[in-house]
């Protein structure tokens, strides 16, 4: 990891990550730790800048996080930039006073009035608009620091040699509009030059990933879990060429893909050039297991359980020493297992203790870096540029109503017929993902004059850069009515449901 030129100190908050990832989209690698990794990674590197994360914590909290032990607050060894809980952090820590000014956190789109003269918002309107997503505010600022942007309050803080920065509002969000110019500016401040790019990445992946597997001379199989996403596909492409016959990919048909996906998963699979592949039919297994179930996190744990049971199984039969999946940041700041993030959902493979190593190459990457990788690789627009689908598939899409082989049935026939009519409308390229649910919500209708109570159908569309925040897609009225009249032929369902919720506060799939 030598030669990083920003860390990103990790306070817990959603969007740690994206920092790391627009830092990548400006060209400049960075390193994501907690605060205690961080301390002994500081000793050892020389970073141009720090970057403090937000958090959930008020500083005010016993248990709340603090600096790194070796971390220079003085900004002398290298410019610092905290974020929200980083700022408040930085103020408190220097003397100024942090409050909790609001009754109910401040929390959503928020305007601004930056210094324009200040080098972090040079080109940045004066009015600006920005994310916010805080409790705590900084009310009075350290000895020798200016306040370089307001709200109704201190906004963002510099000391007077402009090393030590801070904004209270989150310009990594892509709801801050002018986000990427005040870290371009940051960047640019602190003499950071571009240093990431994707084959570069490729090479290393496959090198980090080969001194692993070849430690010691083992010569064991390495298992590689794929789905035909562009995730794992893109996985396989990589590591194909420097594993070769050792990498022996397993699908596994649980009986909650849509419909269609078996075909494309193996056509996928040919295309990253895999030759080992395996396709294993657990469909009843799972069914066994979940029918039933109506809690989400239950339905998880479950869904786990079996997958790693075939892994294990799969594992043991190929001799294998590894196993390697395509886990992506997203999953596992989810899943809280980054750094001190909140657990949201348990992702189906994120934090599995297996019986071999296992490997995520891929995890402190986002979904927009990995499509890049894949484009990189020359693998085909059906995979770079697919939508993602839950490794737990249909078993998350019936919502408040036990699972059963027939209601799986139900949404994935209903999912075809919305992809269908989205496709022939022509604007699947809008979505970032689809999800249509079976909510167990019956309801009173009316077909062929006659009373029917019912099954409810959701449609949900997203639209999104990395899924750590997404809007909500909405269809014309001609579509809507379209997928209305064509889910209600369905003799069970009575109604149809469209839902726009941005994540925050919702998340993309409804479990
Ligand atoms: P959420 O619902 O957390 O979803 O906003 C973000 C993205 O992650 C996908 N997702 C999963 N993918 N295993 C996966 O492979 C899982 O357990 C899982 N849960 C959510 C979701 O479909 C969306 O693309």
């Amino acid at each position: 990891m030598n030669g990083i030129q920003i860390l990103i100190v990790d306070y817990g908050s959603q969007y740690t990550l994206v920092i790391g990832r627009t830092l990548r989209e400006l060209g400049v690698r960075n390193i994501i730790l907690p605060p205690k990794k961080a301390s002994e990674w500081l000793k050892n590197n020389k970073p141009k800048a720090v970057i403090l994360s937000g958090s959930n914590w008020s500083v005010y909290d016993n248990e709340a996080p603090g600096l790194p032990e070796s971390f220079d607050i003085t900004g002398k060894k290298y410019f610092i930039l905290g974020i929200c809980y980083g700022m408040q952090l930085l103020a408190y820590k220097l003397g100024g006073t942090v409050k909790k000014p609001l009754a109910h956190r401040e929390y959503g789109p928020a305007e601004v009035i930056v210094n324009k003269k200040h080098p972090l918002f040079r080109s940045v309107k004066e009015k600006t608009k920005v994310w916010a997503s805080h409790g705590d505010t900084v009310t009075s600022l350290p000895k020798s620091f200016i306040s370089i942007a307001k709200s109704e309050g201190i906004a963002a803080m510099s000391n007077k040699n402009n090393r030590v920065l801070g904004v209270q509002f989150h310009p990594e969000v892509v709801d801050t509009k002018e986000g990427k110019k005040i870290l371009q500016n940051f960047l640019t401040l602190s003499n950071c030059k571009k240093d990431w790019d994707p084959i570069n990445l490729i090479h290393q992946i496959q090198k980090e990933v080969f001194d692993i597997v070849n430690e010691k001379q083992n010569k064991q199989n390495i298992i590689l879990g794929v789905s035909g996403g562009v995730d794992s596909t893109t996985l396989a492409r990589i590591l194909g060429p420097v594993l070769g016959k050792r990498l022996i990919c397993v699908a596994i048909d649980t009986g909650g893909l849509r419909k269609n996906e078996l075909a494309e998963l193996k056509t996928n699979t040919k295309s990253a050039g895999i030759k080992n592949f395996v396709v294993i039919s657990a469909g009843r297994e799972f069914i066994k297991n979940i029918g039933r179930t109506i809690d989400g996190e239950e339905k998880r744990a479950k869904f786990r359980a079996v997958y790693q049971r075939i892994f294990e199984g799969q594992i043991k039969k190929h001799k294998a020493g590894f196993i390697a999946q395509g886990t992506l940041a997203t999953d596992i700041i989810e899943s809280g297992k980054a750094g001190k993030s909140a657990m949201i959902k348990t992702h189906h493979n994120v934090g599995l203790s297996w019986k071999v190593k296992d490997l995520h190459p891929f995890k402190n990457l986002f979904k927009y870096e990995i499509r890049e990788l894949a484009r990189a690789l020359k693998l085909p627009k059906s995979v770079y540029e697919r939508n993602p689908f839950p490794g737990p598939g249909l078993y998350l899409r019936i919502v408040g109503t036990p699972v059963s082989k027939e209601n799986i049935e139900l949404v994935r026939e209903t999912d075809k017929t919305v992809n269908d009519i989205i496709k022939k409308y022509k604007i699947e390229k809008n979505i970032s993902q689809l999800i249509v649910a079976l909510l167990g919500v019956n309801s009173v209708g009316v077909k062929g004059d006659e009373r029917v109570y019912g099954y409810s159908i959701a449609i949900r569309a997203v639209q999104t850069a990395d899924f750590m925040t997404a809007k909500g897609f909405y269809f014309s009225e001609e579509v809507v009515n379209e997928i209305t009249s064509a889910l209600t032929k369905h003799k069970g369902i009575v109604r149809v449901f469209f839902d726009m919720t941005p994540k925050p506060p919702a998340t993309t799939e409804f479990e």
